[in-house]
C-alpha cells in the first residue's frame, strides 16, 4: 500500500521503451510508472510479451539499441538515475539494484567458475577489500543460499550444477553486494514445484534478514500472492491494474486479471472454475488508441473504443478500465 508519508526506494513514471519492428515502432512498454518502497515486495504479473522484462531492464539501463528507452522520471534512493552518466548507473546496478536474470544458464557466464562470478561484482563494487575476503563473502553468500558443501564448490562452473542450484548462484551472484533492491526475474519458472518453493522462501527470508526491498516478475499469481505486498498487472506494454496483493487477487479491478486469476490452476485455495484467457495478446507493433484488451474481454461494448488511461479507483488501487468500479464489485 501506498505510504504518502515515505519516499519511495525506486520511483518511475512514463517509461517507454520503443523497439523497431517490421510493422513499425513498437512501444513494448507504454507510458509504465510505479514505485517501490522501502522493504516492499512488488509482484509484476503479465503474460509472456507483456513487457515486465523490458520495464526493467530499461529501469537498469540494460535495453541495447536499436531499443529506445525514455522517462519523465526515475528516481533511486534520492538519485536521479536520468541524470546520471552511463557510469554512475553502472555503480548502483549490481551494488544497490541486482537483478537475477528469467535464464540462469545464459545470464551466468559459462567460462568462469562461480568463485569469479561472486566475486568480480564484490571487487568491482568495492564491497571487498582482498581477493580473499571477496572468497569468504562468496562463500557465505553461496551458504545463505542454501548451496551444499559451499567452499568445496566456489571453484566449479555453473554447466556442473542443476537447474535449482544454478538459481540459487544467480540469487547469490546478486546478493553479493547487498543490494538494497532485488529484482528477481521469474526466478522460479524453470525449476520443479518443491525447488520453487525453496527459492521462493529463500528470496522472502533474504527480504526479511536484509531487509531488502523486492520486486518479484513471475506468471504465476499464486507465487506473487505468497510473496508480494502490491502486485502491478500488465499486458501489451501497459499497466492494467495494481493495487495490494490481496484485494487484486480477491477482487480485480480489469478483465485482463480477472482471466488470469480465472486461468490460473495453482491458485487452488481460491473456489474458482478454470477458464482460459481467450485469444491472444496483440503482436508487438503500432496499436490502435483502444483499449489493447478489446478484442479478448467478455464485456466490451462501443463505449471501451477508445483509449482507455489507468485510472485510481481509491485505496492505491488502478485500473485501465472504463468498468473498473463495477468489475472489482460486481
Ligand atoms: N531486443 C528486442 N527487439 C525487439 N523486440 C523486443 C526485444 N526484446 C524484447 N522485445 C519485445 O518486447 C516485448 C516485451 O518483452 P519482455 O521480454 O519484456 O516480455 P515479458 O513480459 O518479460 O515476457 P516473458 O514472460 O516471456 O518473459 C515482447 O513483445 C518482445 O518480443
Ligand atoms: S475497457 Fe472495455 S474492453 Fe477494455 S478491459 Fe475494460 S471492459 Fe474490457
Ligand atoms: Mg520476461
Amino acid at each position: 500500500m501506498t505510504d504518502a508519508s515515505r519516499t519511495p526506494l525506486l520511483e518511475v513514471r512514463g517509461l517507454t521503451t520503443i523497439f523497431p519492428t517490421r510493422a513499425g515502432p513498437a512501444r513494448v512498454v507504454d507510458d509504465v510508472s510505479f514505485h517501490v518502497d522501502e522493504g516492499e515486495c512488488l509482484g509484476v504479473v503479465g503474460e509472456s510479451g507483456s513487457g515486465k522484462s523490458i520495464t526493467f531492464l530499461s529501469v537498469l539501463g540494460l535495453v541495447r539499441p536499436p531499443g529506445k528507452v525514455s522517462a519523465e522520471r526515475m528516481m533511486f534512493a534520492g538519485q536521479d538515475l536520468l541524470a546520471l552518466g552511463e557510469r554512475a548507473r553502472r555503480a548502483i546496478r549490481g551494488r544497490d539494484i541486482a537483478i537475477t536474470m528469467q535464464d540462469a544458464l545464459t545470464a551466468l557466464n559459462p567460462a568462469l567458475t562461480v568463485a569469479t562470478q561472486i566475486t568480480e561484482v564484490m571487487l568491482a563494487h568495492d564491497r571487498a577489500g582482498s581477493m580473499d575476503e571477496a572468497r569468504a563473502a562468496a562463500v557465505e553468500m553461496m551458504r545463505l543460499v542454501g548451496i551444499p558443501a559451499a567452499a568445496k564448490r566456489l571453484d566449479d562452473y555453473p554447466h556442473q550444477f542443476s537447474g535449482g542450484m544454478r538459481q540459487r548462484i544467480m540469487i547469490a551472484t546478486a546478493l553479493a553486494c547487498r543490494p538494497r533492491l532485488l529484482i528477481a526475474d521469474e526466478p522460479t519458472t524453470a525449476l520443479d514445484v518443491t525447488i520453487q518453493a525453496q527459492v521462493l522462501e529463500l528470496i522472502a527470508e533474504l527480504r526479511r534478514e536484509l531487509r531488502m526491498s523486492v520486486v518479484l516478475i513471475t506468471h504465476d499469481l499464486g507465487v506473487v500472492v505468497e510473496q508480494a505486498d502490491r502486485i502491478m498487472v500488465m499486458y501489451a506494454g501497459q499497466v492494467v491494474e495494481e493495487g495490494a496483493a490481496r484485494e487484486v487477487i480477491e477482487d480485480a479491478a480489469h478483465p485482463y486479471t480477472a482471466g488470469l486469476l480465472a486461468s490460473m490452476p495453482s491458485l487452488d485455495t481460491l473456489d474458482r472454475p478454470i477458464h482460459p484467457i481467450r485469444g491472444q495478446a496483440p503482436m508487438p507493433g503500432p496499436m490502435p488508441p483502444l483499449c489493447r484488451f478489446l478484442d479478448r474481454c467478455e464485456r466490451t461494448t462501443e463505449a471501451c473504443r477508445k483509449s482507455v488511461p489507468l485510472q485510481p479507483i481509491g485505496g492505491g488501487r488502478a485500473s485501465r478500465c472504463v468498468w473498473a468500479e463495477e468489475v472489482a464489485h460486481g
